[in-house]
C-alpha cells in the first residue's frame, strides 16, 4: 500500500471531528491506533464542556489531549510514561493550545495530583497496562475524580473473555501481554464492583469497533488473524464516579 493510500485511510467519514486533522501529523504520532477516532468515539457518550478539567491519562504523544482541548475547550492534564512532557509541550504549543494543555510526567501508581481535582478522565488505549488490578481504581484513581465527575475508557479487547488460551485461530501475533485485553464486560464489572463508580455507557464504537481494529490493520500493513477477525474490537465505557468522599475508603 502506498503512503498516499494510508493517509487516505485516516480520513474517517465515520470520524467528522478527527477528519480535520492532518493525516500525517496522525501517522507520525501514532501509537496503537488512530487515536482520534477512539477519543472521539468516547466523547459521544461523555459529557465534555468549556472550563472542565480532565486528566488524559497515558496520554502518549498528547494527540487526544490536544484534540479535547480545541474541540470541547476543556483543560487538560496530558499525563504520560514512556513519552516526554517536553515533546508533548512543542506538539501543544505547535496547535496552539498551550493555555488549556499541561504536560505531565506521572507514573500511574504515583500520580501529583490532588484528591477531587478533576472533573472527568479519559483513558484512550493506556488502562491495560496499569488498570487491571483489583484495588487500582480504589487506591490510586478513584479519589482524584470529583464525585459524579466522570471516568471514559477505551480499550481494544475480546468479544467476551476467553474461558482457556486465545483461540488458536486468532492467537498468531498474540503476545504473552495481551491477557490483559478484557471484554467490556469485564471492565464493566472491574468498575463497578468497587462500588466507587457506576457504568453509565459503553459499547464497541456503537458497532465500529471491529471495523476500526481491521482499518487500522490494514493501514499499519497486519494481516496476521490476531488483528483480523470478528472477536477482537475497540469498546468505549464511561462510569460515574459515585459520591464517597475520598476518605470514606482510603487506609
Ligand atoms: C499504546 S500507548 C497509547 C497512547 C495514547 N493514549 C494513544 O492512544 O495514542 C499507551 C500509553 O500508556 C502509557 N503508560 C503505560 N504504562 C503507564 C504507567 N504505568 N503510568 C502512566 N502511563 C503509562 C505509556 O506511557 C503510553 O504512552
Amino acid at each position: 500500500m502506498t503512503h498516499e493510500e494510508k493517509m487516505k485511510l485516516l480520513i474517517d467519514e465515520k470520524y467528522p471531528l478527527s477528519a480535520k486533522y492532518d493525516p500525517e501529523w496522525i501517522y507520525e504520532n501514532k501509537m496503537g491506533c488512530q487515536c482520534l477516532w477512539l477519543v472521539e468515539s468516547l466523547s459521544q457518550i461523555m459529557t465534555l464542556k468549556p472550563g472542565m478539567r480532565i486528566l488524559d491519562m497515558g496520554c502518549g504523544n498528547a494527540l487526544t489531549s490536544i484534540f479535547l482541548a480545541k474541540e470541547f475547550g476543556v483543560t487538560v492534564f496530558a499525563n504520560d510514561l514512556w513519552v516526554s512532557p517536553t515533546d508533548n509541550w512543542k506538539r501543544i504549543c505547535n496547535e496552539g493550545v498551550e493555555n488549556l494543555v499541561f504536560p505531565i510526567h506521572g507514573e500511574a501508581h504515583n500520580l501529583p495530583y490532588a484528591d477531587n481535582f478533576f472533573d472527568a478522565v479519559v483513558c484512550i488505549n493506556s488502562f491495560q497496562f496499569y488498570g487491571t488490578a483489583d484495588n487500582y481504581l480504589s487506591d490510586y484513581m478513584a479519589h482524584l475524580i470529583k464525585p459524579d465527575g466522570q471516568f471514559g475508557l477505551v480499550v481494544w479487547g475480546p468479544d467476551k473473555e476467553f474461558t482457556g488460551k486465545v483461540p488458536a485461530d486468532i492467537g498468531e501475533k498474540w503476545w504473552p501481554d495481551f491477557y490483559y485485553f478484557h471484554s467490556l464486560d469485564w471492565w464493566k464489572w472491574h468498575f463497578e464492583k468497587t462500588g466507587l463508580f457506576s457504568i453509565e455507557a459503553g459499547d464497541d464504537l456503537a458497532g465500529d469497533g471491529v471495523r476500526v481494529t481491521r482499518q487500522w490493520a490494514k493501514i499499519m500493513e497486519k494481516y496476521d488473524n490476531t488483528h483480523n477477525n470478528e472477536i477482537m474490537r475497540w469498546n468505549r465505557m464511561v462510569a460515574k464516579r459515585n459520591s464517597y468522599q475520598a476518605d470514606d475508603f482510603r487506609n
